[in-house]
């Protein structure tokens, strides 16, 4: 959808397209050719930063040996893309329904288009990624399929560039610690390091987009974005870690779960991970009042 107050914001619109195009073209990356898929995972390299698991520093962590810890690490990850892939599908729709209505001549929509076939090529390496862990691909729950089904059909624009960011910025902060930790897979690193580049891009595409939708949209549309995005963050943080991991290492489901709930570690690293997130959200309105706060706090992105 247009931006409603004019050609000021339109110019500038186009200006940050025409920007993220020439950096796109300078560097994106084919997953297939770029990182070696045939070399066999490193004995005692973890799949995430090791504080980085749930679990990390609970009472059951501290009973399980390393090697099960690592294990853990491994469905983790694979549980983080097999969400990764779920998120993509969705932001891919959103896309498209975005630009459904614009000149396919601007650079916006050219930009938007550009995003799509970086996320395509997202999807396909995370898919691959749990194959190449041979662990369960972990898609998320049927409540949790219904409600993304709900929100990539439904959403305004002002809405869908919230759920676009919510997890990219998310996802965004995790990968950034785990590309540079040397005590993580090879193959881990390739594949957080790419999508770190390409999504830099893309957050900065939804941010400047956002901004301009929330200045200009009306205020019922800006009402419905804080609601709906409180109930995303809900959904969303859920859905990064699936149960099914802890059975998948011999762990106790609902004592897992239960410690992980309790763990100030974890909730520390939640918040921590959507904090640069939340403070834009609440410079440009979307988290506002202590309604959309609450349920912020519900989904533990928020203190
Ligand atoms: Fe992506
Ligand atoms: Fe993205």
């Amino acid at each position: 959808m247009e931006p409603r107050a004019g050609t000021a914001l339109l110019t500038d619109r186009e200006h940050v397209a025409e920007r993220l195009l020439e950096a796109s073209a300078k560097h994106s990356y084919d997953p297939d050719t770029e990182l070696d898929w045939d070399a066999p995972l490193e004995p005692g390299l973890w799949f995430l930063p090791e504080r980085m698991v749930s679990l990390y520093g609970t009472p059951i962590w501290n009973r399980m040996s390393e090697e099960r810890r690592i294990e853990l690490s491994r469905h983790e990850s694979a549980s983080l893309a097999s969400a990764g892939v779920w998120f993509e599908i969705i932001l891919i729709q959103l896309l498209a329904r975005h630009i459904y209505d614009l000149d396919p001549r601007s650079s916006h929509v050219a930009y938007a288009l550009t995003e799509m076939a970086d996320e395509c090529r997202h999807s396909r390496m995370f898919a691959r990624m749990v194959t190449k862990l041979e662990t369960p691909y972990y898609r998320p729950g049927g409540t949790t399929r219904f409600l993304g089904r709900v929100l990539k059909t439904t959403a305004t624009t002002p809405g869908a560039f919230t759920a676009t960011l919510l997890v990219e910025e998310i996802l965004d902060r995790i990968q950034r610690q785990t590309f540079p930790d040397g005590t993580v897979q090879p193959l881990i690193r390739g594949i957080t390091r790419i999508h770190v580049v390409e999504e830099a891009r893309h957050v900065r595409y939804a941010r400047e987009e956002l901004r301009r939708q929330m200045a200009s949209c009306p205020a019922w549309e800006r009402q419905l974005t804080r609601t709906v995005s409180g109930e995303a963050s809900v959904v969303v943080a859920r859905a990064l870690v699936n149960p099914a991991v802890y059975a998948a290492v011999g762990l106790d489901v609902n004592e897992a779960l239960l410690q992980a709930r309790r763990s100030e570690h974890r909730r520390e690293t939640m918040r921590w991970s959507a904090e640069r997130l939340t403070s834009f959200l609440e410079e440009i309105g979307v988290i506002r009042s202590r309604l959309d706060r609450a349920a912020w706090r519900r989904s533990g992105l928020l203190l």
